[in-house]
């Protein structure tokens, strides 16, 4: 069977890290790009990759360029491109800067790779992946973005933290959009099959949510110069594997939401089955009325950002 073709489009620590979990895990060959100012950098971080290949026994072609020409047929595009947050700034400070990359890049990625599924992940993402379905009018389903897998992530870390257990065992879900509006979904988390309700009293669980929400802005915190990558590339290699292995994982994706939940025509994130056919299905569940309102608060605040991100571009 041929490999998998896996664009990574900004050679920066979240893009680094994301071809780096990807080749570990044998998903594909790798195209690792950035712009021309970067000269030969994403050949330095592609070869240096390669090279460790022998060490931890994976087979993959890993390329890095300046040139969209080596992405050309590419199976999945990773989007990672765009100026991260510093200490202070909100992921919607980046938009206007954001969005004018994400538009460049999307209109390369249009013509070079036809027929990619489009994971987007620079931020501020709900927006940015609204952006790059717009500049590829590629159909909604091979254009997604990764948020939830990431915010779900931090928060099985912190439930399992709390309770000294493994984080296998902790399965959780968040809705809604990659920011401060995101919605906690207690009735669908559970550790070791127990309800988190029956082992967290519901102060506590508020306090770990928070601390979730504000997941990324404590790392802009701690590291100063930039924002997260481990867990953000580690997420989004977790879906290029749902693609390229038609895993059919049932995981929370930044995906466009029309009649689905009400939407009416935005991205936000909701839990999808994610295949070879990129978003094949949107799952809808029963909100209670709590979850309804947090949910609706996070589509107006997604919204007002792509409302914005129309002046600027
Ligand atoms: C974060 C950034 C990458 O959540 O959005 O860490």
């Amino acid at each position: 069977m041929k490999r998998a073709k896996i664009t990574i489009v900004g050679a920066g620590n979240v893009g680094a890290t994301t071809a780096h979990w990807c080749a570990a895990a044998e998903l594909g060959d790798i195209v690792l790009l950035d712009i021309p100012q970067t000269e030969d950098m994403p050949k330095g971080k592609a070869l240096d990759l390669m090279q460790s290949s022998p060490v931890f026994g994976f087979d993959a072609n890993i390329v890095g360029t300046t040139s969209y020409e080596a992405t050309a047929g590419s199976d999945v595009v990773v989007i990672t491109a765009g100026i991260p947050r510093k200490p202070g700034m909100s992921r919607d400070d980046l938009l206007a800067t954001n969005a004018k990359i994400m538009g460049a890049v999307c209109s390369e990625v249009k013509s070079s790779s036809p027929n990619a599924i489009i994971i987007v992940v620079s931020n501020p993402l709900d927006a940015m992946v609204q952006r790059a379905l717009q500049v590829t009018g590629f159909p909604p389903n091979r254009v997604l973005g990764q948020a939830g897998v990431l915010d779900t992530a931090r928060y099985r870390t912190f439930l399992a933290m709390e309770l000294g257990v493994s984080v296998e065992d902790v399965s959780a879900l968040l809705m809604g959009g990659h920011g401060d509006t995101m919605v906690p979904m207690p009735s669908c988390t559970s550790v070791g099959g127990i309800p988190v309700t029956q082992l967290i009293a519901p102060e506590r669980l508020e306090e770990i949510v928070d601390r979730t929400r504000k997941g990324g802005a404590e790392i802009v915190g701690l590291l100063k110069t930039g924002s997260a990558y481990y867990a953000p590339a580690a997420a989004t290699a977790q879906m290029v594997e749902a693609i390229v292995r038609d895993k059919k994982r049932l995981i929370p994706c930044a995906a466009y939401c029309d009649k689905e939940y009400g939407v009416g025509g935005f991205y936000v994130g909701v839990p999808v089955i994610l295949g070879t056919g990129g978003v094949e299905k949107i799952v809808e569940l029963k909100l209670t009325a709590d979850e309804q309102k947090a949910f609706q608060a996070s589509v107006d605040a997604v919204k007002g950002l792509v409302d914005t991100m129309a002046t600027l571009v």
